[in-house]
């Protein structure tokens, strides 16, 4: 079956991705430019381009640019204000990169360009003398330090890999996340294709890196009645410092949560937070016992598609849940950890399957942007020690994700 053209303008034209890209994931479009060198330059870009690679976005989740070698790294942000007209300009992990031990979001090592300090530099392997770097030892997650229950050696030769951590990039402290994420490969790793057995014992093939997504409106589509009508009245408060508070917490075998309680860090021993800066999605208060709570909804607004909810959780890092009665406005809450994980995970595991999920075949010089506040990502692979380098941007928002309904 041929792809479908989406409304296109003279600089670009727009098609989904085949469907067998596309399977049952309502995900992947790619933009094919039509100018002489077919390489983007954000600043030609016209009212309505923008508003067609807007509204593209918001209907596919993920846009693919080809061949993009030697794009300006300052593109990258100039890019990422189409979908954020509030958008600081700052990475949404802060000017610097995330350095601290105690927090998971600096085990890859990566750097920032110094020609461009947005722009964040992650992967696996040596390089020296990059781009002014003098030396970068990046290091892509690994099963064995990552999963409660890691890759067999068995496995390992058998050329399994798994999903890590599911997640939106969002710094859950302080900075609001980005309403997009840009991916640029410059070096792709050439190794055998790798496979991921789901629960349900089906097999899906990927490449070894491939960057595998999955549309939170797909997974609140494949919700019962009762839990979409939970998930429109609930809000999700995440844990304080949530990357320092999970460094020891092992992840479920599928990437979608954390397995027991126990391992999660205690307050004192957090760099020093305070709960109003702890996420701030859309703002409801709740007065709950000590603190003001600042939580977000775990359904959130497509700009694009408004009556379509995307279901948006970082399983991994929830500490909470509120839920409003429609009819009274009165709010209960389950402060029980395991409960509310188990509450999360349910909801989410439906939608993870072959079937739903896209899995990016990166090829270098790609450009890839998805809707940050509308799908879930996660890294897969066995790298070893092949190189690997991969440009990363996502600037703080200065407006939290809408929800997809306003409760009272
Ligand atoms: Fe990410």
């Amino acid at each position: 079956m041929p792809s479908a053209i989406l409304p296109s303008s003279p600089l670009f034209t727009i098609q989904q991705l085949s469907p067998e890209l596309r399977k049952d994931t309502l995900i992947g479009a790619e933009v094919l430019l039509n100018n002489s060198d077919g390489s983007i330059d954000p600043s030609t870009f016209t009212p309505d381009n923008i508003s067609i690679l807007r509204q593209a976005l918001y209907e596919n989740s993920v846009l693919v640019f080809r061949k993009q070698q030697g794009i300006d790294p300052l593109a990258l942000e100039q890019l990422a204000a189409i979908w954020d007209e509030d958008m600081i300009n700052v990475h949404s992990a802060g000017k610097d990169q995330v350095r601290d031990p105690r927090s998971i979001l600096s085990r890859n090592n990566g750097a920032r360009l110094p020609a461009a300090p947005n722009v964040q530099v992650i992967g696996n392997g040596e390089f020296h003398n990059y781009e002014g770097l003098e030396y970068m030892n990046l290091r892509h997650v690994d099963s064995a330090e990552f999963h409660a229950e890691p890759l067999t050696e068995d496995e390992l030769a058998d050329g399994q890999t798994r999903f890590y951590r599911w997640h939106q990039d969002a710094p859950l402290y302080e900075n609001l996340p980005g309403k997009v994420t840009l991916i640029h490969a410059v070096v792709v790793p050439k190794l055998p294709n790798q496979k991921i057995k789901f629960q349900d014992g089906q097999e899906m093939k990927l490449q070894a890196g491939s960057t595998a997504f999955i549309s939170g409106a797909k997974a609140f589509q494949l919700l019962t009645p009762e839990e979409q009508e939970f998930a429109l009245n609930t809000t999700v408060q995440y844990a304080p410092r949530a990357y320092e508070w999970i460094r020891n917490a092992k992840a479920t075998s599928d990437g979608l949560g954390i397995v027991k309680v126990g391992a999660e860090a205690k307050e004192e021993d957090l760099p020093p937070w305070t709960w109003d800066k702890v996420q701030a999605f859309p703002v409801r208060l709740h007065l709950c016992l000590r603190y003001l709570l600042i939580a977000s909804q775990m359904a959130w607004k497509n700009p694009g598609k408004p009556s379509q909810p995307h279901l948006q959780i970082l399983g991994c890092c929830v500490h909470s849940l509120r839920t409003t009665d429609t009819k009274t406005g009165a709010v209960t809450g389950i402060d029980d950890l395991a409960e509310t994980r188990r509450i999360c995970y349910e909801m989410q595991r439906k939608v993870v399957k072959p079937q739903h999920v896209y899995a990016h075949h990166w090829e270098e010089g790609d450009l890839v942007i998805f809707h940050n506040y509308g799908v879930w990502h996660s890294i897969t692979g066995q790298l070893g020690t092949t190189q690997r380098l991969m440009w990363q941007v996502t600037m703080r928002s200065g407006k939290e994700p809408e929800p997809a309904r306003i409760n009272p």
